[in-house]
């Protein structure tokens, strides 16, 4: 089957098509990756997946959905990083990539299961937020701060600056994050960017940003390794963003080098006409691959090997990225290359197990 066939990306070989999805876990100490960490992610390494996204990592400390976000931003994050890579890469062969983000508006919010969708109050010590416009993405949430040129600037080098200590960490992968209603979604979708300066108004403006990051993140990340951004495909919203605005954004990140996207949607305010169902942005990823030829992950709501199948066969992407599907049962995709007889390494200690 063509989605268990091995896929290279410049020099870095995926043992198959499948990805573990990005999940934030809240669940850092400064910043550093935690106990907890180590084991959701031990859990993921030996899910058979060929690569291993981490979670959304702050690349300032402004930058952070909440106060128990990873971040690498300094020396102590980046030896963390580096000894949990080398913890992972010791107990699996897997590819390791890291998502780096600036959550804009969306930052100084409540851990999701103390209150979801809420941001800090000034006796929990919030922090002001930042975004392209003041505009809030919900009536209860705080006006950010428009972001100065200045401001702008020292947030590229910051994702610079995060890339490099990725690269020193040992990562293979590395993605942008320009989805979900974080900064750089802010940026490119005109819900949130009002600005009348070169970087909002046009979509070429709006877009600036996302490009000058990664031109400044292409100067510092090896070449032979993988560069990726995850775009959001459509906003869900009469005024927002649509797969044509998509379809230019990722053109011009593949002028500028990048080797693949991951095509997700919505995020830009929390209520959107998005309907959830079984494979609901493998239209988004089609239309991206059709039209740029870049290399494009679907995600959402993927659970089983037919749907990915066909989604690879019917070649609507060339990567499937599964999240939850893998936190409920870390060994689902394991027991299905058993049964579909094909061949993969189960670590010795668990040959007998399968
Ligand atoms: C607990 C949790 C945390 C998530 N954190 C991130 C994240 O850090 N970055 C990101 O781009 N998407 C994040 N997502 C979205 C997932 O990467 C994925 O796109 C989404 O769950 C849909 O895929 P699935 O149906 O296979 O879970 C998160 C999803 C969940 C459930």
């Amino acid at each position: 089957m063509k989605i268990f066939k091995s896929f290279k990306i410049k020099k870095i070989k995926f043992k198959n098509r499948f990805s573990v999805a990005s999940m934030c876990q809240y669940s850092a100490n400064n910043g550093n990756p935690s106990r907890w960490h180590y084991s959701h992610l031990a859990k993921l390494a030996q899910s058979g997946a060929g690569l291993l996204m981490l979670e959304s990592t702050a690349v300032n400390s402004r930058g952070r959905i909440s106060k128990k976000d990873l971040t690498l931003i300094n020396k102590k994050n980046e030896i963390e990083f580096k000894k949990l890579v080398s913890f992972l890469k010791s107990t699996n062969d897997i590819n390791l990539g890291l998502q780096i983000s600036h959550s804009g508006r969306k930052g100084s919010a409540e851990i999701p299961w103390i209150k979801s969708n809420t941001s800090l109050s000034k006796k929990q010590k919030n922090w002001i937020t930042c975004a392209p416009s003041a505009i809030r993405r919900h009536p209860k949430w705080p006006v950010p701060k428009s972001l100065t040129i200045i401001e702008i600037k020292k947030i590229i080098l910051d994702f610079k600056n995060s890339a490099i200590k990725a690269n020193r960490a040992g990562f293979d992968v590395l993605e942008i994050h320009m989805a979900h209603g974080y900064l750089l979604h802010q940026f490119f979708s005109p819900i949130s960017n009002i600005r009348n300066d070169k970087y909002g108004g046009s979509l070429n403006n709006r877009c600036r940003l996302l490009i000058e990051i990664i031109k400044e993140v292409k100067k510092v990340w090896p070449k032979n390794k993988v560069l990726g951004a995850r775009v959001n495909g459509d906003d869900w919203l009469k005024n927002g963003t649509s797969i044509k605005d998509c379809t230019y954004l990722v053109n011009n990140l593949k002028k500028n080098g990048v080797d693949y996207v991951c095509v997700s949607s919505g995020g830009i305010i929390p209520k959107t006409n998005l309907k959830f169902k079984p494979g609901y942005q493998v239209h988004l990823a089609r239309q991206i691959r059709k039209m740029t030829g870049v290399i494009t992950r679907t995600t959402g709501m993927i659970d089983s090997l037919n749907q990915a199948n066909k989604i690879i066969n019917s070649n609507s992407a060339d990567l499937i990225n599964i999240g939850r599907k893998f936190v409920q049962d870390p060994y689902w995709l394991i027991r299905e290359m058993r049964r579909k007889k094909i061949k993969f390494n189960i670590p010795n200690q668990y040959l007998r197990c399968f």
